[in-house]
């Protein structure tokens, strides 16, 4: 993204959170008469550019689906090739992502991973704990069922009343506000059991582009568009009261 148009944004309408479900890797790689494994290799560099992109224009928590707890019924092969694809991207790319000060959290239902695996989240996570420029979330076996029902019983192994307040202390992305902005790729219009009690009031966008296609242009189309939303929160537009209204 060029320096140009991040200049022409209005900070105030920059989302603080924008969340991505990656759609389209698949179908990229087959129109190229590729593995669809390769399709996922060059979903990695889709990603990395985005990372980028948000810490350069100042968008301060971006969320992304890398692998759903439905994703486990895949070809055994491909799912191989996702977890190799996560262990090689979180070897080489944590120093990175520290030296950009991204800090890394990976979330989801991680007891699913090798030892191996977990480890090398730990480390990635340790390694980047103290960054501030850009939290990134990677929603790895992750569910939005999962989610809401681990909350839960948390709040319950806690002792404490189930609120609105106590359950989102405990949901996955406790540490960042819920997403503004939802984009998802690949042409389908749905949720898939991302994150559903955080996309309460989020804006939805749908691209036809497929997800190894995505670049700072498509980012920038997208955040063009959220620009223009007018966001109520089930109030009324310019924040009206009933007493005033
Ligand atoms: C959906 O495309 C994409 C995925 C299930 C995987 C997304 C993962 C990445 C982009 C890699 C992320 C890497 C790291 C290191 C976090 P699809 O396969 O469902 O595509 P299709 O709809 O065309 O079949």
């Amino acid at each position: 993204m060029s320096k140009k148009s991040a200049d022409r944004r209005q900070p105030q309408t920059l989302p603080r959170h924008v969340a991505v479900v990656m759609d389209g890797n698949g179908r990229w790689a087959q129109r190229r008469f590729l593995p669809r494994t390769s399709g996922h290799k060059f979903g990695v560099d889709a990603l990395k550019r985005l990372v980028r992109h948000c810490a350069e224009i100042g968008v301060p928590y971006l969320t992304v689906f890398a692998f759903s707890s439905e994703n486990w019924s895949r070809p055994a092969e491909e799912v191989q090739t996702l977890m190799d694809l996560f262990v090689k991207a979180l070897e080489r790319e944590a120093p990175e992502l520290a030296r950009q000060g991204v800090q890394l959290h990976v979330v989801g239902d991680l007891t699913a991973f090798s030892a191996e695996m977990r480890g090398l989240i730990a480390q990635a996570q340790a390694l980047t704990r103290d960054n501030t420029r850009l939290v990134l979330n990677v929603a790895l076996n992750y569910g939005g069922r999962w989610d809401v029902v681990q909350a839960a019983q948390a709040v319950a192994g806690s002792g404490q009343e189930i609120t609105t307040e106590t359950l989102a202390q405990h949901l996955a992305l406790a540490h960042c506000p819920d997403p503004d902005l939802l984009i998802r790729t690949g042409g389908e219009h749905r949720i898939s059991n991302f994150l559903l009690w955080q996309l309460a009031y989020t804006e939805l966008y749908f691209t036809d582009l497929l997800w190894p296609d995505f670049n700072a242009e498509a980012f920038d189309a997208a955040l063009a568009d959220f620009a223009q939303r007018q966001r109520r929160f089930g109030g009324v537009p310019d924040g009206k009261t009933r007493a005033a209204a």
